[in-house]
């Protein structure tokens, strides 16, 4: 099938490239001319696991094309995908002017029955707001429906979780849109991965729903973590023991730093701003929130109980990105920690496979900031290393180097990467989270 897809950011970039490596032939649309330029050259505008291979792949087949002409797009295909940013609003609300931007422009050329599949993260009831949109700016009277599509996927294995979802949700309000999307999914009902459709509503409500759901497990097990810290016991035996329950689950159970990434504080923000305006307090998500931000807080406090005082002191970090795999730095604790290290007058030597370079961006010249090309690099002369995001490189290290380089070997985990005792053992002061 040709399916247009408008908005080449992560989520539209993904879907388009998985779309066509499963059969169907894709027009993308992406206005931002630098990134039209890379992905005209057949270069990802993101760092993914795999994306540039399949994209060449895709490339060498013909079956995909790359334009900024949105016209061109609709033309293209029957079936609309919206990829574009919902960024966070003023007071936490979902920022919609980019969809509808888009859907005023496309509108104009809408000439024929076309499908508009919202794949953007947005509010409750947008699609109403799209299809008051589009008729108000339509030229004829051509027919058109909307659906819904939420994705699940997760920076750093996108592409897996794009062609191996656990569900694919569609919400939709005929049976003839039922049909197309039956049609453009039928690689997945071959594969038996579940599909189910929805109201549109209600699969609006189930992305923010489910987004919401892991953001408070992990507050959750940040909070038990503390306790275990308090009385004695251990977060990851802890963690394991309820995991075990399949009601409960083993994923999303890490205790840390918070959680960060384009995502979930937008979502949880939006999704508490959505209940206000539908007058239902959402107060649980508040305090999601809250916990959240105080992980921060909780990291920092433990760096200065280590060193007691910060100034002049070097920190090594290992880990920028708000999770590893990912050069994405948006939201990510790392950012924050950096923050309030520098009002302390700390210096700081940092490391992260891929993310420095966006990071250099957030702090351009800061002469208490050193990059460095490697894991080793970084340790030089520090006081303490403190790791921000478990890359799995992070994994095996040359201790008798660590101890070689660092002023004393002192490791601060803020993702609990190494067994306790082992580190005893090698005789690292080692800190955890919930340990
Ligand atoms: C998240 C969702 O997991 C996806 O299903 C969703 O499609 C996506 O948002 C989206 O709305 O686009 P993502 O933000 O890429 O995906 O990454 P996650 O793996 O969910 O991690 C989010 C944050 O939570 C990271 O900072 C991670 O370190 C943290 N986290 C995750 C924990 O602190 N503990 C855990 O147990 C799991």
């Amino acid at each position: 099938m040709k399916l247009t897809i408008i908005g080449a950011g992560y989520v539209g970039l993904v879907t388009a490239v998985c779309m066509a490596v499963i059969g169907h032939e894709i027009c993308c649309v992406e206005k931002n001319q630098n990134k039209l330029k890379k992905l005209k050259k057949g270069e990802p505008t993101i760092y993914e696991p795999g994306l540039e291979e399949m994209l060449k792949e895709i490339n060498k087949e013909n079956k995909i094309i790359f334009t900024d002409d949105i016209k061109e797009g609709v033309f293209f295909s029957d079936y609309i995908f919206l990829c574009v940013g919902t960024p966070q609003g003023e007071d936490g609300h979902a920022d919609l002017s980019q969809v509808e931007e888009t859907v005023r422009e496309m509108s104009k050329y809408i000439d024929k029955y076309k499908l508009i599949i919202e794949k953007s993260t947005v509010p409750v009831n947008t699609h109403k707001w799209v299809e008051r949109t589009i008729k108000r700016y339509i030229k004829n009277k051509a027919n058109f429906e909307i659906a819904s599509n939420p994705e699940f996927l997760r920076e750093g294995t996108a592409i897996n979780d794009f062609l191996n979802p656990d569900r694919i949700v569609i919400g939709i309000n005929t049976n003839k849109a039922k049909k197309i999307m039956e049609q453009i999914y039928l690689p997945f009902k071959e594969n038996n991965i579940p599909i189910i459709y929805t109201s549109i509503p209600s699969a609006e409500i189930i992305k923010h729903s489910s987004n919401s759901f892991l953001a408070l497990k992990i507050s959750f097990i940040n909070m038990i973590s503390d306790l275990c810290e308090k009385a004695g016991a251990d977060i990851e035996e802890v963690a394991n023991g309820i995991g075990l329950d399949s009601r409960i689950g083993n994923q999303f159970l890490k205790a840390g730093i918070g959680y960060g990434g384009s995502c979930f504080p937008k979502d949880v923000k939006a999704f508490i701003r959505i209940a206000e305006y539908y007058g239902v307090n959402f107060s649980l998500l508040k305090e999601v929130e809250r916990i959240n931000k105080s992980r921060i807080k909780k990291i920092i406090d433990l760096i200065y109980n280590v060193l007691w005082i910060g100034k002049n002191k070097t920190i090594a970090v290992w880990g920028l990105s708000f999770k590893p795999d990912t050069d994405d730095i948006r939201e990510a604790p790392s950012i924050k920690i950096v923050k309030e290290l520098l009002e302390k007058d700390v210096n700081l030597k940092l490391y992260d496979p891929k993310a420095m370079e966006n990071f250099k961006k957030v702090f351009c010249e800061n002469e208490r900031i050193k990059y460095f090309k490697n894991k080793y690099e970084v340790l030089e002369n520090a006081d303490v290393l403190i790791i921000l995001t478990e890359w799995e490189e992070f994994r095996n290290i040359e201790y008798s180097k660590l101890k070689e380089k660092m002023k004393f070997p002192i490791i601060i985990d803020g993702r609990n990467m190494f067994n306790k005792k082992e580190m005893q053992n090698r005789e690292i002061e080692y800190y955890s989270i919930g340990r």
